[in-house]
């Protein structure tokens, strides 16, 4: 790794894709207000136990990819891997009132320490919702639609949206003895993940993504089949709800999520210009409680990567063309001109006069500076030297066009407004 460059799995991000960054979060907040969401920036960081207790112990992110630290009193603290238990903490810290529900949207970094790869970073970004206090499937239905929407009006098409269910949390013993009872017999023939997974988190072996292990799963018996009467009544309705709304969906047997929180409805959006990485969002209900708080909320939600939002859409061919450094540049010929050009330069900008300005203080050669100006794609220039000094007027120069006038100063702003 050459000495400057950013630590594995994380990146510099520059103009122009920092405009396809900003662009994301304003298609956002314009869809997810529509909805009634407002948005809410929590932490980066946040006490261990918030995410343990929630995502789950034996959870992949938990166990193998937090960054947790010490500060200097002594507590343990990590980098949110995840929006939504710091979300809910938020929520449980500001209070619900019974019947009350909170809609939230955010956005922002999340940390976890996995092996880098095109789409799989250890610093990425999420923009996320969650709505709180609503038990009922159609709120699931329309959370989906709005995702669906959100990825319409980012131009992303062909996407799939996949759904399942891991019902009611009374329906998980049996379910749970039913899997072990399935894959107990082929141990031998599991990955090194799943035989841990045998005695912590039979579930998670249904969408292990190792092909010996995808083979043996696709026998297992269907865990909807297995829920009592009230998971599939829900499921039932939001299926229904996605029906109402128009939304197309798959239904996926066999994914659980990798998070231990979810309740019921759990869905995912893949999208074939990502590559072995395909999963674009993914969401589901869930209920969380906050270390020290015997309350629990129940809530639905989503998130989606904002880097994978950009690579889908950079398949597609939508991502933003460079763009100019520049738009006018000013040229000071001499070291008189160069104060009257930084006062020029200002001028312009508090008149909101000239797009991005910049001023030349190098005194190099007009050759020189014209150069610069060229290679920052400016599209004006503006020429300071002795003799329009002198004359308080300046050389306009379209380089589109290549035509060329001496204004007074004063007569700039025609220029500029005209052309
Ligand atoms: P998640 O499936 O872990 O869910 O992450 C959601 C999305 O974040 C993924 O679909 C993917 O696009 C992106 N993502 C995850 N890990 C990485 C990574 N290492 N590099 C790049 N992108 C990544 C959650 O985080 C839940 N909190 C979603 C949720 C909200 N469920 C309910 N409410």
């Amino acid at each position: 790794m050459a000495v400057n460059e950013p630590l594995p799995g994380t990146s510099d991000l520059w103009e122009p894709e920092v405009l396809d960054w900003i662009n994301l979060e304003k298609q956002a907040r314009n869809i997810f207000s529509r909805y009634g969401y407002t948005e809410l920036r929590t932490p980066i960081f946040e006490r261990t136990d918030v995410f343990v207790r929630n995502l789950g112990n034996e959870t992949d992110v938990v166990q193998k990819e937090m960054y947790t630290f010490q500060d200097r009193g002594g507590r343990s603290l990590t980098l949110r891997p995840e929006g939504t238990a710091g979300v809910m903490r938020a929520i449980a810290n500001k209070g619900l009132e019974q019947g009350e529900e909170a809609r939230v949207f955010y956005f922002g970094p999340m940390f976890r320490g996995e092996r880098p790869a095109a789409g799989r970073r250890r610093q990425f970004h999420q923009v996320g919702v969650e709505a709180v206090g609503s038990d009922s499937p159609w709120m699931d239905a329309e959370c989906i639609a709005m995702l669906v929407h959100f990825l319409a009006e980012l131009g992303i098409h062909g996407s799939r949206v996949l759904l399942n269910t891991r019902g009611l949390p009374e329906d998980r013993q049996a379910i749970s003895q039913a899997l072990l009872d399935y894959f107990q017999p082929h141990s031998n023939a599991l990955c090194e993940d799943c035989q841990r997974r045998l005695s912590t988190n039979v579930w998670r072996m249904l969408d292990c993504k190792n092909p010996a292990c995808h083979e043996i799963a696709l026998g297992a018996p269907q865990i909807l089949s297995l829920m009592g009467e009230a998971s599939r009544t829900f499921f039932a309705e939001v299926c229904a709800g996605l029906t109402e709304l128009g939304v197309e969906y798959e239904l996926a047997p066999r994914m659980v999520r990798g998070l231990d929180y979810y309740v019921h409805t759990v869905f995912e959006i893949t999208h074939p210009g990502l590559g072995a990485q395909d999963a674009l969002a993914g969401g589901g209900r869930y209920r969380i409680s906050l270390p020290g708080d015997k309350r629990t909320f129940e809530g639905i939600g989503f998130a989606a990567g904002m880097e994978r939002l950009l690579l889908a859409r950079e398949s597609l061919g939508l991502q933003s063309p460079p763009s100019n450094r520049t738009d006018t540049y000013i040229v000071s010929l001499g070291a008189p001109a160069i104060p009257v050009g930084l006062r020029l330069a200002g001028e312009l900008r508090q008149a909101g006069l000239g797009g991005r300005v910049k001023a030349d203080f190098s005194n190099r050669s007009l050759k020189a500076q014209m150069r610069s100006a060229n290679r920052e794609g400016a599209s004006r220039v503006l020429i300071l030297g002795e003799a329009e000094l002198s004359q308080s007027s300046v050389i306009c120069r379209n380089m589109t066009t290549s035509e060329q006038v001496t204004l007074p100063v004063g007569e700039l702003k025609n220029w500029f407004l005209q052309a």
